[in-house]
């Protein structure tokens, strides 16, 4: 639904970076993408012409929120043989993971894939069920890096009260988060 090709991601990146040095912001940039893997992204994958972040060329990926895909666990190597490292978006956000947590530990088992929280989804942003598995997800210390999530003005109303709430603070306790190990 939403093409990123990585040109016009880069254009556009660009054109932040010059805004933001001509309005003498003090901040670190870096620029990356999340994908919808689907067909289009395989193709992608397979040209090698993806952007990816970090030494450990992190890949950002997201699911379908209600259709599990049938060959997840291969479409997870195959990221892995392109030379990525797959991490899955908002892992709390999929409904056919949520019956069990043990649905997370046994994917991260097989694929060594790893998990990006949405941390707004602790302060019930997007639902209560959701809420629950995320902070299930915390507790099993299933979380490897933090998202904001943070696409419009009112997504900071929600960022503002996570960073109080002691699940965040638990987030960071019982998981070992790897965004420092960006910098
Ligand atoms: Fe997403």
């Amino acid at each position: 639904m939403f093409p990123n090709p990585k040109d016009t991601i880069l254009h556009e990146f660009q054109k932040l970076k010059e805004e933001v040095k001509k309005r003498k912001i003090a901040i670190e940039l870096e620029v990356a993408a999340e994908y919808y893997a689907d067909e289009s992204f395989e193709k992608l994958l397979y040209k090698g012409n993806l952007l990816s972040f970090g030494k450990e060329d992190y890949l950002l990926f997201e699911l379908s929120y209600f259709t599990k895909p049938q060959d997840l666990e291969s479409m997870i190597y195959e990221i892995q043989k392109a030379g990525y490292t797959p991490v899955l978006a908002h892992p709390e956000r999929y409904t056919y993971f949520h019956d069990s947590i043990d649905n997370y530990k046994r994917l991260k088992e097989v694929t060594d894939v790893l998990f990006q929280l949405n941390i707004v989804s602790i302060a019930n942003y997007y639902s209560k069920q959701i809420a629950k598995i995320a902070k299930g997800l915390i507790d099993a210390g299933l979380i490897d890096f933090m998202g904001s999530d943070t696409h419009k003005k009112r997504h900071t109303t929600y960022l503002k009260q996570t960073l109080s709430d002691t699940y965040y603070k638990k987030s960071l306790r019982k998981n070992v988060i790897l965004n420092n190990k960006l910098l």
